[in-house]
């Protein structure tokens, strides 16, 4: 079981040189140049640095395309360029995996699941569900562009860095490009994160509302669970990050009253 780092730099997790933070530096330098001067000339920041919130899923992180053709020397030879974006999760004609023709193998497991203080719910000893599937890369265990199949027109390496290998650069939204990776990388000890694989039962907690209501509001139970994918939708940010719905009054969606807790997963 990876134990997660307390204080990350960047380049630990790759250790790349110092020639290499060197680099980045100076190209950050110029970068926050160039944005001062486009900003002294009314001009638009470049934007480089943040993603649109895409509505369709070539315009979000979960493009891994982007990340893939990004000719920066720090990016070379990250991920391999499948130049299709579905690939990474899916395969199209190949029936690789499970359905929806998923196309990534399933982690190893041994997670320690999230803990219910007061737990009313039945939550499953290990992820199930859709939740294995976003594991699948965001636990860090797998390589990004570790698919069961490539495309057949693929014939290129893999390199199989793994999410929390980003991270190691790609932390409090250094560098410029991507996300601010923090949280991005779950690890396999999920204490932080929200419970999920809960089988939702409200009858067992009054502090929750009725099914319908959660659903009504347009979160999704499978089988009557909680799954990563009750709260997120993994193909539009049109509510980033990834949410199904917009932030506001989200938990109160089936918590009746405070859940005392600012954040869905790090707390
Ligand atoms: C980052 C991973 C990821 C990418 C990339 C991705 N999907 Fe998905 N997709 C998922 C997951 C996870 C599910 C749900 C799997 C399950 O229900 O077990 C899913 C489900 C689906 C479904 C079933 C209906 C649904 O919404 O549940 C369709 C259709 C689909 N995806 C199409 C696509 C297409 C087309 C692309 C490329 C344009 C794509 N997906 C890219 C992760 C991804
Ligand atoms: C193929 C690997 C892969 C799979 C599968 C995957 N993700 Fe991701 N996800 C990523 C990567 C990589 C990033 C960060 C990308 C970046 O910043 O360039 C990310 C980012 C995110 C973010 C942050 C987005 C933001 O705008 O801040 C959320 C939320 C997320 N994923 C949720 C999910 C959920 C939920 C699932 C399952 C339904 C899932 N992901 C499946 C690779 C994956
Ligand atoms: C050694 C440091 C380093 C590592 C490790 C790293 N990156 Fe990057 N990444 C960078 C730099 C530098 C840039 C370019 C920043 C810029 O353009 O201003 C970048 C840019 C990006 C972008 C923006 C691409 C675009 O075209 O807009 C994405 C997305 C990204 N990285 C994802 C990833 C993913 C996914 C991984 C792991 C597979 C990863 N990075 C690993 C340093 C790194
Ligand atoms: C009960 C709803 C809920 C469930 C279940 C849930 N999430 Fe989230 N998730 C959220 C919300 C809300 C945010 C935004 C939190 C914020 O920005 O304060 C978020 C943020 C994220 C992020 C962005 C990083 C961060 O912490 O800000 C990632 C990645 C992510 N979720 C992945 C997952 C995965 C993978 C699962 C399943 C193992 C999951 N989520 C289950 C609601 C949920
Ligand atoms: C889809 C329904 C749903 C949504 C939306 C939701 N939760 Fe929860 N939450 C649950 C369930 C189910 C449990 C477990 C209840 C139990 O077993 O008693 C839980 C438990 C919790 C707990 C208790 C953990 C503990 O240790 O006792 C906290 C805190 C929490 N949620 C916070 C939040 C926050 C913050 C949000 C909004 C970002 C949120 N929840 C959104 C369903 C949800």
């Amino acid at each position: 079981m990876a134990t997660r780092p307390t204080a990350r730099t960047p380049h630990a997790a790759t250790g790349h040189a110092p020639a290499a933070a060197l680099r980045l530096c100076v190209r950050r330098a110029a970068l926050l140049a160039l944005a001062a001067l486009a900003a002294g000339l009314g001009a638009p920041r470049p934007s480089a640095a943040q993603w649109p919130n895409g509505i369709t899923i070539d315009q979000t992180p979960h493009n891994l395309t982007r990340p893939a053709k990004n000719t920066d020397p720090d990016m070379r030879n990250r991920i391999a360029d499948f130049d299709e974006i579905c690939v990474y999760c899916h395969a199209p004609h190949w029936g690789a995996g499970p359905t929806p023709l998923w196309n990534r193998p399933n982690p190893a497991g041994g997670y320690r699941m999230p803990e219910i203080n007061d737990p009313d719910m039945i939550q499953d000893p290990q992820p199930t569900g859709n939740s294995v599937k976003c594991l699948s890369c965001h636990d860090g265990t797998i390589g990004l562009d570790g698919v069961i199949k490539p495309p057949i027109t693929f014939s290129g390496p893999r390199f199989g860095q793994t999410i929390d290998e980003c991270e190691g650069c790609h932390s409090g939204g250094n560098p410029a490009g991507g996300i601010d990776w923090e949280g991005v990388w779950l690890d396999t000890d999920l204490r932080k994160q929200h419970p999920f694989s809960v089988l939702y039962d409200p009858s067992r907690d009054p502090n929750f509302r009725s099914i319908a209501e959660v659903e009504a509001a347009g979160l999704v139970l499978y089988d009557g669970k909680v799954q990563c994918m009750t709260c997120h939708e993994p193909h539009t940010e049109r509510y980033r990050p990834f949410l199904r719905i917009p932030r506001t009054g989200f938990c109160s969606v089936c918590h009746i009253g405070n859940p005392g807790e600012s954040t869905a997963h790090h707390w």
